[in-house]
């Protein structure tokens, strides 16, 4: 087995708390990993006077992986956001958000898996915004063929790879002519070179609709950076909300594995976080790294653990500590 070095970003608020469970399940997985920390945010402001050091950058270049937990980020004042950040200086153009139901959490759609992937880097997200004239702005929305070509190529590539049968993307093209239509027109140039996978499209917010009534008509859903943001929360919503799944940001530079959910700072140090987004986040590293095997030893004993459920934390209703919850998958190993 390959050993691999992963950068771990273990963030601030239950970031070390949740990043010390996950680290401890995927050791006792038998991957063979070696982790290298480094701080961001507050922490490595205080240490090193910058939020995003340049060895944390370097680090993830030269692992190409990291595993990052939950960073706050001051509101209204003070330093810019390090998860933006990181997705600018490393060029993360892809976001990857597969939704899948667990075993025994409330949720409306208990067969739901479905994978949302989203473009990172352009659309109104390009922040280019100005005042025209006092009482009217103008907010650019940029689209490019390179972009919207490189994420549909992102999806049917990993559509391949996951054995997944469906591509749908996402677009408001009856109105955006021109910026949602070179998407659109992108993403049905590269269908072509998929011919095994099925390609359609769907107008923005009929998705939307369809998703509440009928989500499991949906495959891998593909959207630009504004509909993607909104829809993968969207669908985490659909699966018992934002502590359970994984997340992703991935480039030709590297990948950044991270839970989605903030630092939660109202529970922070209590040892009572639910590390169930990062260690799916994990897995879903584990699994870039082509480490299937000890992925998918530490996703059965997480399902079996939840089937069980005699071990769950507080915001799903339990009592159990992280750490138990942590051991708990342990002993299944
Ligand atoms: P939050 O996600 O931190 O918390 C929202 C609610 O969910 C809180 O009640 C919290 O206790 C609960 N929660 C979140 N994760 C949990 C977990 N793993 N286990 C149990 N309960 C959990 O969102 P909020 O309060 O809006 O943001 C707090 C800080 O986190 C802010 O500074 C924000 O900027 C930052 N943030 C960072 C993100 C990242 O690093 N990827 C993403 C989102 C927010």
């Amino acid at each position: 087995m390959t050993k691999h070095t992963i950068t771990l970003i273990p963030g601030d608020g239950i970031g070390p708390e949740v990043s010390a469970a996950v680290v401890q399940i995927v050791e006792a997985s038998g991957a063979q990993v070696e982790w290298e920390t480094h701080y961001a945010g507050a922490q490595a402001l205080e240490k090193f006077g910058d939020t995003l050091p340049q060895e944390l950058l370097e680090s993830i270049k030269r692992n190409r992986v990291a595993l990052k937990g939950p960073i706050t980020t001051p509101v209204g004042k003070g330093f810019t956001s390090v998860n933006v950040g990181l997705r600018k200086a490393l060029d993360l153009y892809a976001n990857l958000r597969p939704v899948r139901a667990l075993p025994n959490i409330p949720s409306r759609y208990p067969e739901l898996d479905l994978v949302v992937v989203r473009e990172n880097t352009e659309d109104l997200y390009s922040g280019i915004e100005h005042v025209v004239v006092p009482g009217v702005v103008e907010s650019l929305k940029i689209i490019t063929e390179k972009a919207s070509t490189r994420i549909a190529r992102f999806a049917f590539d990993y559509a391949r790879r996951e054995g997944r049968k469906k591509v749908t993307a996402v677009h408001k093209a009856n109105i955006m002519k021109l910026s949602d239509g070179l998407f659109l027109e992108c993403f049905r140039n590269v269908a072509r070179d998929y011919p095994e996978i099925e390609a359609d499209d769907k107008i923005v917010d009929n998705a939307c609709m369809q998703l509440v009534m009928r989500p499991e008509q949906f495959d891998i859903m593909l959207l630009e950076n504004l509909y993607g943001d909104i829809v993968s929360d969207l669908c985490a919503g659909l699966i018992g909300g934002l502590g359970l799944v994984p997340g992703a940001n991935i480039g030709e530079l590297g990948a950044v594995f991270e839970a989605v959910h903030g630092s939660a700072p109202d529970i922070a140090g209590q040892g009572i976080a639910n590390p169930t987004a990062l260690l799916q986040s994990a897995i879903l590293m584990l699994r870039h790294l082509g480490e299937r095997e000890p992925a998918e030893k530490i996703e059965k004993a997480m399902l079996k653990v939840f089937e069980e459920g005699r071990v769950r934390t507080r915001d799903i209703g339990g009592e159990s500590k992280t750490a138990e919850f942590a051991e708990a998958i342990i002993a299944v190993m």
